[in-house]
Order: C-alpha cells, then sequence, then structure tokens
C-alpha cells in the first residue's frame, strides 16, 4: 500500500529514524562515488504553488543522482484548482508520474492530493508543516552533536514565530524524545492544536516542550533555531508590525552566549539578514545553516527510496519475456 509524508506525526519515531539512517546510508555511498541507480527511469511530478530554492533543486538533483528524473510544476504551469479540481489532478498525475512532490498554500491541498493519487505523495511545505525540512534538520544535529551527548540529550530552542518550520520541528523533536522550546511573542506561539500533539509525543516518547517569552528560557540550548519573520504565508500583519514584535527574538551573538558551550545556529533558509539573525551569527563557524540547506539532498534522496519502497520490482526473466515481445510486435509492424 501506497504511503505518504503529509506530516511527520503520521510516523513513528522508529520510522523516521529509518528515514534519517537511510537518507545518511545514501549519504556515505555518494560522497564515496557509487549513485546507487533506485529511481532509475523513474519520474517525480513536482508541484510548486509557491516559489523555492531549496526544495525544488533538492528534489531535482536527487532523483537525477539516483537514476530518475523529475518535472518541474512550478506556479500557474497546471491545471491545479483552477480548470481542474485537486483530487482529478491527482488521479491524472498517478497515470503520469511515479511519485509526486506538492508546495502548496493550503495545506488541505496536498492533504487532498495525496487521499486521490495512487502514488506517494511528498508534502514540500504547506501553511501548517514542513516535513521534509525536519528530516534535514535532524540529520544536521546528528553531524553535529556536541560531545558526549545523544540526540535526546539535546536542547532544541527555535525563536520568533511558530511558523509550519517552528511546528514540523517541534514534532521532530519530541518524537525523537529531545527537548524543545519556542522562544517568542505569546501572541505567535504554537496553537492548542499542536500542542496538545507535543503533549501527546511527550508522553509516548519522554523528552519535553515548552511556550516562552522569558529569556531564559533558551539557557543551555544546544542548537539555536530560527525563521523569517514574514515569509510566503504570514500575511495578517504587515511587515513593520512583525519585525517590531520580533525584533527582540533575534538570533545575535547576546542570545548565543546563553546557550551551552558550543551551541550551534540553524536556519531552514532563506534568512534576512539583520532581522532574524545577525550576520556576525549566521556568518560564523558556529552557524551549521549551510551544511543544513545541503542536508535537504541528503533528506530528499531518502525520502525518495523510502517512500518509492513499495514499487513492484519486475524480475529479470519478465524483463526478457517483455522485451521479446515487443521485438516480434515491431517486426511484424515494420515488416522486418
Ligand atoms: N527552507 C526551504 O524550504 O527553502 P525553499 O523555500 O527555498 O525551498
Amino acid at each position: 500500500m501506497k504511503k505518504d509524508f503529509i506530516t511527520v506525526q503520521d510516523f513513528t519515531k522508529q520510522e523516521l529514524m529509518e528515514m534519517i539512517d537511510l537518507s545518511l546510508a545514501l549519504k556515505q555511498a555518494i560522497n564515496s562515488g557509487y549513485f546507487p541507480p533506485l529511481m532509475k527511469d523513474l519520474t517525480l511530478g513536482m508541484i510548486f504553488q509557491q516559489s523555492s530554492t531549496r526544495t525544488r533543486v533538492s528534489f531535482e538533483t536527487a532523483m537525477q543522482q539516483l537514476g530518475g528524473h523529475a518535472q518541474y510544476l512550478g506556479p500557474g504551469m497546471i491545471q491545479l484548482g483552477d480548470h481542474e479540481t485537486i483530487e482529478d489532478t491527482g488521479k491524472v498525475l498517478s497515470r503520469l508520474v511515479d511519485i509526486l512532490m506538492a508546495r502548496v498554500i493550503e495545506h488541505q491541498t496536498v492533504i487532498d492530493l495525496g487521499a486521490s493519487a495512487s502514488v506517494p505523495v511528498i508534502n514540500g511545505m504547506s501553511d501548517k508543516t514542513h516535513p521534509t525540512q525536519a528530516i534535514a534538520d535532524v540529520i544536521t544535529m546528528i553531524e553535529h552533536l556536541p560531545d558526549g551527548k545523544k540526540l535526546q540529550d539535546c536542547k532544541v530552542v527555535f525563536t520568533g514565530d511558530g511558523t509550519q518550520v517552528c511546528v514540523s520541528l517541534a514534532f521532530i523533536c519530541t518524537r525523537l524524545g529531545m527537548h524543545f522550546v519556542q522562544y517568542g511573542p505569546v501572541t505567535h506561539h504554537m496553537n492548542d492544536e499542536v500542542q496538545a500533539i507535543l503533549d501527546a509525543n511527550v508522553k509516548e516518547y519522554g523528552g519535553s516542550w515548552e511556550l516562552s517569552d522569558d529569556r531564559n528560557s533558551v539557557r543551555g540550548a544546544d542548537f539555536f533555531y530560527t525563521d523569517v519573520w514574514y515569509g510566503l504565508y504570514e500575511s495578517e500583519l504587515p511587515k513593520e508590525e512583525r519585525v517590531r514584535i520580533f525584533q527582540e527574538y533575534q538570533i545575535n551573538r547576546e542570545l548565543m552566549q546563553l546557550g551551552s558551550l558550543g551551541a550551534k545556529f540553524m536556519h531552514c533558509l532563506p534568512a534576512t539578514r539583520g532581522e532574524d539573525v545577525t550576520d556576525e551569527v549566521i556568518d560564523s563557524p558556529v552557524s551549521i545553516c549551510w551544511d543544513q540547506a545541503g542536508n535537504r539532498l541528503t533528506a530528499m534522496r531518502g525520502l525518495l527510496v523510502y517512500f518509492n519502497r513499495n514499487r513492484q520490482a519486475h524480475s529479470d526473466l519478465e524483463i526478457s519475456a517483455a522485451k521479446e515481445a515487443l521485438d516480434n510486435k515491431m517486426a511484424k509492424i515494420f515488416n522486418l
């Protein structure tokens, strides 16, 4: 049965760790010169209702490295939800490509696409969640673990708005038994629905979560993380107002100094330098956001292979029989 990747919450800790381990194994193979043809001759359909650098390029590169191909279906390029319903689009594209990813304006669109498509659908970001980013984030943390600490020992502090990036990060950290804090204005904390999910995660997997506007809450952070203050989805307040609200949650040297010794800086990117983070921090040796961006590719390779694993493989015997049948038919058509 096909499975979609709409939110990290649809997967257990063990399944999430399998995705991460697979991604790391593929990274090691490719960095050592072996490009496994695990998506050979397959096509990924990439639906984008919003612009993207990292998500688009990493998916396309991943498909190429694994022997497949990606089709970019950018904003306005297909009839999704316009002349054609989302459900009809899902049914049609399932017959034209082997796997789909979608960056959508409204979360319900990617849910409806998953429900109507017979091929796996991966959420490339919605207004609610950004699960592929969360996988890349944990991979990056694993590669930059503080000396002597395991993932479960780490404290992750997200500063600013409770965006879909913050939510997905909170989901994955609490699913993996880590310690998560959103440090931001009370008016922009993650909502009650998300809080209930975090409670359930902590009950099942351990770890902790906290929402706070108190600067002391960041103390001892191993990883600081932030997002832009006005991105693709945040339009309820004018830009100047958002800058005023989030100014005190900027990641700068003073905030980083409240973290643990050797605390790292992360960002989903793009960053607005001078607003959500200072040049001094993002360009410093503690900044791992560039590795994190590179790990979008690491994650996409793993996710493509993971969600494609139920595809029926054909035996060599089946393939040679199919070739012979086609050769015979063509010989008749062309009088060979
Ligand atoms: N972080 C992220 O999703 O980047 P893009 O919007 O460029 O894909």
